[in-house]
């Protein structure tokens, strides 16, 4: 079988490496001699990950996908543009084509799969959700006897890798960032971890294989993790908990919601200690109940480790992304976002005076919130108290209008910070 690879940066190196480290099993498990002959870059010139012997180089990436002696295409450029054409080409000629790219799924897949399905080949993406994990060949194949209730998990590693530097080592967030960045996690647009972009691209992909619902990145809600500061997480864990950023998708009464937010974990809960650049994934079953899924969320090689499975299945003639895997789609319903119902952690910094405590309570009790937990530490020398408030179950639409009210009051110093608390 020969391969052709478009892009050999990090998942691209990965690939090529793993390749040529694990070529004896790979070829005892399928019974094929996968050889990766030609590969795009940008810059043949450029230093690599990996050794590029036996590769001819292009910065041609058309030459790729329309050379007939190519079988598999791996889409490894990134991107939702020239990534998206290259792959058009590569099916229109008859190629079957692997890709880590979350952006191009979420957004194109559902036209691509059609595309790939009226010329007979395979269109695979393992790699673009969770890194290494192989949530998606769990979901499609291992949990096909259950009802899915529910996916949520720590989907983004640069995020996370953020956050647990930030808790652990009290390290400001860019110089973490530029490290995950040096690492080779961050996508080559940063905002896209930080702001949950890139979280929200994969859960569109694993709501809709969950589900069997159409792709729909546009029901996201989506908030990233800049927002947290050094504040949130020494609060949280005095209340018992851990922030991470967390894609949460359920569908509850034929009604689904999605939502990537920040979000207070328990500390025991197992979710709250899958740290640095892991990804977990929790998925709920009607059947087998909840099971947890732990592995690299980034990296070249943990990455390629599911690019190559993907090779594999397209060997053996086990793939099964056919309509995302299912036979038909189930028209969906999506939750509005103020009714989605959840704990909420609260942060105020308010002025130091008599009653404040107690005008917040009150405010809160006109909307049936009660105060399940309260922090504040000693006041500042601005003569301000730093409050947090973890607060009972209650509608979105309730928190935020309470909140509202809250933050019009004159001793209120600063915006009021809300962030999710889930118990999983
Ligand atoms: P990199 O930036 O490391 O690599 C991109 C590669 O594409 C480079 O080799 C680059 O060439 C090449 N390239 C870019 N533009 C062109 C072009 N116009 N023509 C030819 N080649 C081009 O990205 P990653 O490997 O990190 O990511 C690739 C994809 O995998 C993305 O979709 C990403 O979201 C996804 N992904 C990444 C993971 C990770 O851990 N990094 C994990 C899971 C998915 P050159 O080297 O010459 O610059
Ligand atoms: N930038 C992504 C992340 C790469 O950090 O999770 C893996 O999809």
């Amino acid at each position: 079988m020969n391969i052709g690879i478009l892009g050999l940066g990090t998942v691209g190196g990965g690939v090529v490496n793993v390749l040529k480290k694990n070529r004896e099993e790979i070829a005892r498990r399928t019974g094929a001699k996968l050889q990766i002959t030609h590969a795009a870059v940008r810059n043949v010139n450029q230093r690599r990950i990996c050794s590029t012997e036996g590769i001819t180089l292009t910065q041609e990436p058309f030459e790729v996908v329309n050379n007939d002696t190519i079988d598999v295409v791996l889409e490894l450029i990134g991107g939702t543009t020239l990534a998206k054409d290259l792959v058009e080409v590569a099916i229109k000629n008859g190629k079957h084509v692997i890709t880590a790219n979350k952006a191009l799924i979420a957004t194109h897949g559902s036209e691509l799969l059609a595309l790939a399905k009226d010329n007979n080949t395979q269109l695979l993406f393992e790699a673009a959700v969770a890194g290494g994990i192989p949530i998606l060949k769990s979901l499609e194949q291992g949990l096909s006897a259950n009802r899915i209730e529910m996916v949520a998990g720590i989907i983004n590693g640069t995020g996370n890798f953020i956050l647990t530097e930030m808790r652990d080592k009290a390290r400001d967030f860019d110089s973490v960032l530029k490290e995950a960045q040096k690492l080779g996690y961050a996508e080559s647009d940063p905002t896209f971890d930080i702001e949950g972009i890139d979280a929200a691209h994969k859960l569109t992909i694993l709501a809709a294989i969950a589900f069997g619902c159409e792709l729909n990145f546009s029901q996201v809600s989506t908030q990233g993790i800049s927002q947290v500061s050094s504040e949130d997480i020494a609060f949280a864990t005095e209340l018992g908990y851990s922030i991470k950023h967390l894609g949460i998708a359920k569908k509850e009464d034929g009604e689904i919601q999605m939502r990537v937010h920040p979000t207070l974990i328990p500390k025991r809960h197992l979710l709250a200690n899958v740290d640095g650049v892991m990804n977990a994934v929790l998925v709920k079953g009607n059947a087998l109940g909840s099971t947890l899924y732990y592995g690299a969320g980034a990296g070249d090689e943990a990455t390629a480790s599911a690019v190559i499975a993907d090779v594999v299945d397209i060997i053996k003639d086990t793939a099964s992304h056919d309509v995302l895997g299912w036979q038909s789609f189930e028209s969906s319903t999506f939750k509005n976002q103020d009714d989605i119902e959840s704990i909420f952690y609260l942060r105020l910094l308010a002025s130091d005076k008599p009653s404040v405590l107690a005008d917040i309570t009150t405010i809160l009790a006109n909307y049936n919130i009660s105060v399940e937990a309260v922090v504040q530490k000693q006041v500042d020398e601005q003569n301000n108290a730093h409050i947090a408030i973890i607060t009972n179950v209650i509608k979105t639409r309730d928190i935020n209008a309470a909140v509202e009210i809250i933050q019009s009051k004159d001793f209120i110093q600063e915006q009021i910070k809300i962030i999710h608390v889930e118990t999983l």
